[in-house]
Order: structure tokens, then sequence, then C-alpha cells
């Protein structure tokens, strides 16, 4: 066993496929979830494929005294932190629900985990911290924004855990923060077993599970948000990454603070991308040739907030944490169907 992971948000859709690889590692797993996007049934399906029970509370990651006991219970060598809320459009409805939940559950754990003595934190950032970015492919160094309060959210929270670092730095405490924050890029796909996948609430708000609903007869029909853009079809580019690929990058983060010298402090950020950017019709084209479904569209009105292109410099997570995404579009496509067609309504079936 390479040691025990606590994984808040572990039911959720990048939590459970980041269990799925961590347990294959030689990681063993412990949640923390309270369900507020997700199902206990998730949980069954990553011990079904893995073949490993998990330890699951189904605590608020806010609740201090609930997250004490798990530590207390556990030997904790390192945590990762997905629990979150993440609609965007939701979020600038009730700004202060998400400024809650998603930066008070890392202050409280952060203050557990400091009373616990661990010291090694792998956070769920995104791309959205680069706002409007200027020019792609994105680098790590690019100047950080938000558009939407689910992004200051994530800008906030990188903040607060770059001054945490920082201040263990300069108060040379023994065990320092070690640090990493993943900024991913667009997570979709599924397990490649169609047990785990992502089941969002009501209708998608994402391009990837719009389509699979479509495909599988329970959306009429897909909105494509703009065919003006000054992109090679007018269409929004992004980088999709299969969520397999990205829980790897999970792994490979966990690995890399574990081995990292015990007195130095470190907070870093690094893109989780392909590397290259996909249009909207071309993903829409590439499911139907993957598929042999059909996919009706229109076109419609740009979506306030959206760029033209987003895409990532992967170079440095593929330099530091060795890590780079293996999988390719049509794996992308093939895995959401399968995921969708098994489970049509999600982990209700
Ligand atoms: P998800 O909603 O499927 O998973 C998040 C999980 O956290 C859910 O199971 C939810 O029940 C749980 N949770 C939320 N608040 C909690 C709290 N206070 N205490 C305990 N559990 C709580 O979302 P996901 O797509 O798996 O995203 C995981 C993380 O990655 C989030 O932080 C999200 O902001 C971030 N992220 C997601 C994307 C994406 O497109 N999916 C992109 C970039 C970053
Ligand atoms: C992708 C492309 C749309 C839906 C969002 C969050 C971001 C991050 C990932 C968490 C765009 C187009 C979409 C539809 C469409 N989440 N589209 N019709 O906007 O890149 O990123 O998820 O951190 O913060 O903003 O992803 O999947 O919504 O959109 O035409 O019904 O698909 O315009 O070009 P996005 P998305």
């Amino acid at each position: 066993m390479k040691g025990t992971v606590l994984v808040t948000g572990g039911a959720g859709y990048i939590g459970s496929h980041a269990c799925v690889e961590l347990i294959e590692a030689g990681y063993s797993v412990v949640i923390v979830d309270n369900l507020n996007n997700s199902k206990h049934e998730s949980v069954n399906r990553v011990t079904e494929i893995t073949g490993k029970p998990i330890d699951f509370y189904p605590y608020d990651a806010r609740e201090k005294q609930d997250l004490t006991e798990v530590f207390q219970h556990h030997s904790i060598d390192a945590v990762i932190h997905f629990a979150g809320l993440k609609a965007v459009g939701e979020s600038a409805k009730i700004p202060a629900y998400y400024y809650d939940n998603n930066l008070n559950s890392t202050l409280i754990l952060l203050e557990v985990m400091k009373e616990q003595n661990v010291n090694k934190l792998v956070f769920s950032s995104s791309a959205t911290v680069y706002g409007e970015p200027s020019t792609v492919p994105i680098s790590e160094d690019f100047p950080l924004s938000a558009t939407n309060a689910y992004g200051r959210t994530k800008l906030f929270i990188e903040e607060i855990l770059r001054d945490m670092a920082n201040a263990d730095k300069l108060n040379q405490v023994d065990s320092p923060l070690k640090i990493a924050l993943l900024r991913y890029f667009n997570p979709v796909g599924a397990h490649k077993s169609g047990r785990i996948g992502e089941d969002p609430n009501g209708i998608p708000n994402n391009l990837m599970p719009y389509i699979s609903q479509v495909a599988v007869g329970k959306l009429d029909k897909l909105s494509i948000f703009g065919n003006d853009y000054p992109t090679r079809d007018g269409t929004g580019v992004r980088d999709y990454i299969h969520v397999v690929d990205l829980a790897k990058g999970h792994v490979k983060a966990v690995d890399y603070l574990l081995h990292m010298d015990e007195s130095k402090s470190e907070c870093h950020a690094y893109n989780l991308g392909t590397g290259h950017g996909v249009s909207v019709l071309e993903m829409v084209n590439t499911f139907m040739q993957v598929t042999g479904q059909t996919i009706e569209y229109r076109f419609a009105e740009r979506r306030p907030g959206d760029v033209a292109e987003c895409y990532a410099n992967p170079t440095k997570a593929n330099n530091i944490l060795k890590w780079h995404a293996e999988k390719n579009l049509e794996d992308m496509m093939r895995d959401t169907w399968r995921w969708q067609k098994n489970n049509p309504k999600g982990y209700e079936d």
C-alpha cells in the first residue's frame, strides 16, 4: 500500500474516477462527501470496479468536528479536495452559497490538516482562473482573473493556499504545506466499464452531457452557442480531457507531493489538459461518427461569458508531474456514450 488519501467530493464525477485510479495505483482511499451533487451509488460502483472496500463519510467538509473525526480514524497521508459547487450560472444567482461552501470547506480542511499534521494537498482548480486569456495555448504564468462567482471561488482559494504555504515557509515550520493546484480544462468521458460517469442534475450546462442526452433521447436538440467566433469553423474551441486521464493526473500529483523533501514548502499550479483545441462542431461530428447516433442541432446566440478559444499548454505537468493525457477524442466519445446508454437515468437506474 502506497498510503491513504482522503478524497473530499469523492462521490462526484471527477472524484469517483480519481478514487478508481488511486486504488488501482495502490493507495487506499477515504471519502468525505455530503452528496449535495452526487449519489452514494457512485461509491458502490467504485468498489465494484476496484474490488476494494471504501471508507465513506457522508459529511460536510465545513463541519470541523466531523472532519476531525475522519482524520482521527485514519492515518491520512495526503488530501485531494474536490468538494465544491461548480455551476457557473447558479453561482451568479446564489453567490453567497458558493463562497460559503467552496471557501469555508477549504479553510476548515486546512485547519484540521494543520491540527492533525497532514501537509500534502491537491486542490481542484480550473482553467476558469485564466478569465479571458489573450492568447492560446495557456500557460500557468498567464494573468489570473475570473468572470463569475464560481471562478472567483477558485481564484480566491488558490490565493489562500499560496498564502498558507508561504506562511509555513516564513514560520519555518517542520513539515510545511505542499500543495498542487490542478487547473482542469474541460473534463469529459467516463470509466471504460460504463459503470461510473457524469450524472448532472436537471438540464446539463456543459456540452458533452448535453450531446449524450440528445443521443439517448432525453433532450431534443443541441443549441450551439455561437457560430461567428474567430475560430476555424466559427464555434467555440476548448481543450476536452478524458476524465480518466485527469484522474491519473491526481495520482501523479499525490505521488509527487509524497516524494518531496519533507522540509520544503511548495504551492504550484499545473494545467491538466491535452494541449489541443477542439470546436463544438468537431465534438458533435466526432460523437456522431464514433457512436452512429444522430445529434440534431441548431445555431443559437453566443452564451454570455464564453471565450472563443481556451486550451492548455500542459508542459509543466508533463515535465514535473510526469503526466500527460493519453486518450483521444474517440475514446472520450465512446466512453461517454457507453456510460449514457447503459445508465440513461444516471445513478438512478
Ligand atoms: P461534482 O459536483 O460531481 O463533485 C463535487 C462533489 O463534492 C459532489 O459529490 C458534492 O456532493 C461534493 N460536495 C460539494 N460541497 C461539499 C461539501 N461542503 N462537503 C462535502 N462534499 C461536498 O463535480 P466534479 O465535476 O466532479 O468537480 C470536482 C471539482 O473539480 C470541483 O471542485 C469543481 O469545481 C472542479 N472542477 C470541475 C470541472 C468540471 O468541468 N467538471 C472543471 C474544473 C474544475
Ligand atoms: C464548451 C463549449 C460552449 C453547451 C465550463 C465552465 C468552466 C469549467 C468547465 C469548472 C463552449 C459550447 C455548451 C451547449 C454549446 N468548469 N456549448 N451548447 O464553458 O468551456 O467551461 O465547464 O471549472 O468553469 O465554465 O464548458 O461544456 O459549458 O462549453 O454550444 O449546450 O460548448 O459555448 O464553446 P466551458 P461547456
